[in-house]
């Protein structure tokens, strides 16, 4: 069998044999044969739009693999400090390496006195913490204008330490912030996850210990979320990044993209979804509701898995363990019932729409104490690996700025008529 596809444009009668590599054919060689004709692919579904040998996923075989390595295992042998270690230099740290890696973020993770005054106490009382949170990365950029200086690898490490180390900071002071208690500064003596849920939870008064189980079942949620190749919020990194505008204002632009309720949105609407529901006995009347095109069922469904998403099954595992301690959220019941419902039905089943990472994370996460608005942000700290090594494996490409065509579906050329005789 020959891997390649033959183009014949019928205008001309011009022919080309294009090799398919790795189930991808080049769009060189189609625009040597055809200039000027667009493929015309809005949502980007069949267009591969980079090279990467970060992370590979194979939707309709369910696995998830970050530089080779499959996520279970990384899920049962390595924290998230490995991971983002992994991600971004693509090996996993040795114990040495680790342990400066881990130095190096806890030696970055405070923020600037002033952008706690003068930038965080601006917002509204009641400001959404992702809206905070993308504002305050953006804000990071001017804090650190070298930055700017995207074709210098070693500005670019700098700077992607400094994004992981501060985004817990920024994150739990969106948090603080927004139920008026004082900002709690990092402790470098701790770990990056304890840091976290230390600044965020630490009463004014101290005396606040982690639960270690709680504490590492957040830091899977963290690496589970690390990566997930060429998704809505990385391909906007990738889009920004390739105008070489800084990584704060990229990780910025990520960050918006990932707010929406089809991406990383999703958990803070499966979470108001389930309460909408209240109980297991409304799950047959809201699965209606889904089939009748009424509603979407939040936190299934998948543009690239057509299969059970292996995160969300790591996740259901991980929730079992963490009430254990916090106690069972009452909304699981509702959630396996809905989960159980939608499995076994047509609907679902033909469409090949399973639950994803965003089915239980909510349920997790507001066990542990976090309110609905911190979902999203949550799900941002695990990405930034991710997206910054996106963006430097990009950066290190020889890229071109992204730029697509369109097709023009407005007026043909017309005169302007004065104002007056409109
Ligand atoms: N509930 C009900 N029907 C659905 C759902 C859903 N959650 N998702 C897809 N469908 C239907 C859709 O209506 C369409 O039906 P039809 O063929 O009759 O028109 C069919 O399934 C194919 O769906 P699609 O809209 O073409 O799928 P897509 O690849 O464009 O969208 C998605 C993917 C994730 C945006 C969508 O499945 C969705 O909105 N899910 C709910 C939101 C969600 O959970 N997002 C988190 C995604 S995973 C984490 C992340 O990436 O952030």
């Amino acid at each position: 069998m020959k891997e390649s596809i033959t183009l014949t444009d019928n205008r001309t009668g011009a022919s080309v044999d294009i090799p398919i590599i790795d189930g991808t054919v080049d769009s060189g060689e189609w625009t040597n044969l055809l200039p000027g004709v667009y493929f015309h692919d809005p949502s980007f579904g069949t267009t591969s739009g980079a090279a990467s040998a970060i992370c590979e996923l194979d939707g309709e075989a369910g696995y998830l693999r970050y530089r080779g390595h499959p996520i279970e295992q990384l899920a049962e042998q390595a924290n998230f400090l490995e991971v983002a270690h992994l991600l971004l230099f693509g090996e996993l740290p040795t114990r040495p390496q680790l342990d400066a890696f881990a130095d190096e973020i806890a030696e970055s993770a405070s923020i600037h006195e002033n952008f706690h005054k003068r930038i965080l106490e601006g917002f509204r009382d009641d400001a959404h913490a992702m809206g905070v949170l993308a504002s305050s990365v953006a804000a990071l950029s001017t804090f650190y204008p070298e930055g700017k200086d995207v074709g210098d690898p070693a500005v670019r490490r700098t700077q992607m330490i400094r994004l992981i180390a501060k985004m817990p900071t920024l994150a739990a002071s969106a948090y603080r912030r927004l139920v008026g208690t004082p900002y709690v500064q990092p402790d470098p003596d701790l770990d990056y996850t304890t840091n976290f849920l230390t600044m965020m939870f630490r009463p004014v008064e101290g005396g606040y210990e982690v639960d270690p189980v709680l504490s590492r079942a957040l830091d899977l949620l963290f690496l589970l979320h690390a990566d997930h190749s060429q998704n809505c919020s990385t391909t906007t990194a990738r889009t920004v990044g390739s105008s070489h505008a800084d990584p704060y204002v990229s990780v910025s632009a990520a960050c918006c993209a990932l707010y929406g309720p089809r991406h990383g949105g999703a958990n803070e609407a499966v979470l108001r979804m389930l309460e909408e529901i209240v109980s297991y006995d409304q799950v047959d009347d809201f699965v209606a509701r889904v089939k009748a095109g009424e509603r979407r069922l939040m936190g299934f469904g998948h543009r690239v898995y057509k299969n059970y998403d292996p995160r969300a099954q790591i996740l259901k595992d991980t929730a079992h363990r963490v009430f254990e301690v916090t106690g069972k959220n009452p909304l699981l019941d509702v959630a396996l019932k809905l989960e159980e419902v939608a499995l076994a039905d047509d609907y679902f089943v033909s469409r090949k729409l399973y639950p994803n990472v965003d089915f239980y994370s909510g349920l997790i996460y507001q066990s542990m104490g976090f309110p609905v608005d911190m979902f999203t942000v949550l799900f941002a700290i695990g990405r930034v690996p991710g997206w910054l090594a996106h963006w430097d494996e990009m950066l290190t490409q020889n890229s071109r700025i992204a730029r697509p065509r369109q097709l023009y579906t407005g007026e043909a050329t017309r005169d302007v008529v004065p104002i007056d005789q409109r």
